[in-house]
């Protein structure tokens, strides 16, 4: 039987900042930013919601989707390039909160494409019969390394979390395909230095389209399936030109393709699972579809998956 996932949840802060509320900031526009990347707004954690707090909310709405027991939980994976500290880690600070005191717990680094690394570990515990139950959060609290001082990075992000519980599903259905990659060559052109994230926008955009589109066609080729059998991509949401170039590779209409980003700005690797969350509530993804949900980030790293919802 395949691993797949059984329940989703994400925390999305209160605070909204606008595109309008950066142009009185820094030297921007709203034009710019919208037709640049597809960003209307983002939400930007307080100072005392921190990237825990956040990763904690998520888990805990993903776990009362599942409906366990979370001390049933064998494994916590946390994303993340913005933990609270070093250490202790963000998947051990919320093991106990969540009540999921059997489980091991370590965070795992791969930029916006840590959820899908995460999902693609758990799947392999689950599968192997190591554990009943897997828990992946992908979390950021990027406000913290913006530099406010840098239009080039300040307009593109924002914080937030998504967490999804995998188990087992039924035949057929769950994670049919993935691909995980990366190449440390490429690690100069997107990587934190002192506080900040310093990004060279053009190299990540030329290597974010090229990958994408790869990936996903990869992981429907390994599925055995075809573009036409794919329901619904879920792209990291990076920037819309990027998204939207791997749903013209993929041949698929507008409406199937995911888009939170003008919303939630790039959460980083709570991208796609905020994402699922809000395709999911919102019946855009319905049981037995095809999805395909792809990522890309700094180091560079890459993951894709097909799965069947
Ligand atoms: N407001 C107004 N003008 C701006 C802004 C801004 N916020 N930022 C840049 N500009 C200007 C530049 O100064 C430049 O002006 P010039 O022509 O006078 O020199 C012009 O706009 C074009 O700038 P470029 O950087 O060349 O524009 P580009 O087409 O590359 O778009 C962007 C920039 C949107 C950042 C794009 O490169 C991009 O989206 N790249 C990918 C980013 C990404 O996906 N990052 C993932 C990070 S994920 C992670 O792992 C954390």
């Amino acid at each position: 039987m395949n691993a797949g996932i059984i329940g989703i949840g994400r925390c999305l802060p209160e605070d909204k900042l606008t595109n309008f509320d950066l142009e009185k900031r820094m030297d921007t526009s709203d034009e710019w930013i919208r037709t640049m990347t597809g960003i209307e707004e983002r939400r930007i954690a307080r100072d005392e919601q921190d990237t825990s707090h956040m990763a904690r909310e998520a888990a805990q709405k993903a776990i009362e989707d599942a409906g366990i027991d979370p001390a049933e939980i064998g494994l916590i994976l946390v994303a993340t390039v913005t933990g609270d500290q070093p250490f202790p880690s963000m998947s051990c600070m919320i093991q106990q909160e969540i009540g999921a005191i059997n489980a091991a717990a370590m965070d795992l680094s791969a930029a916006c494409a840590g959820f899908m690394y995460g999902v693609v570990t758990g799947k392999q515990f689950i599968e192997s019969d190591v554990y009943k139950y897997v828990l992946v959060v992908g979390v950021e609290k990027l406000s913290k390394i913006t530099n406010w001082e840098d239009r080039n990075t300040a307009v593109l992000f924002g914080d937030g979390a998504g967490a999804a519980v995998l188990g087992k599903v039924s035949e057929g259905r769950g994670i049919l395909s993935f691909e995980l990659g990366a190449d440390g060559s490429g690690g100069k052109h997107l990587y934190q230095e002192e506080k900040f994230l310093q990004m060279n926008g053009r190299e990540v955009f030329k290597f974010a389209v090229r990958q994408m589109g790869e990936s996903a066609e990869a992981v429907i080729e390994k599925a055995g399936l075809t573009k036409e059998d794919v329901d619904f991509l879920i792209p990291h949401q990076a920037n819309i030109r990027i998204m939207e170039a791997s749903r013209a590779r993929l041949d698929l209409p507008i409406e199937k393709m995911s888009k939170t980003i003008h919303k939630y700005g790039n959460t980083s690797a709570a991208s796609i699972p905020i994402s699922l969350v809000e395709d999911v509530e919102e019946g855009r993804i319905n049981d037995d579809d095809v999805i395909v949900m792809v990522g890309f980030g700094g180091g560079l790293t890459w993951g894709a998956i097909a799965m069947r919802w």
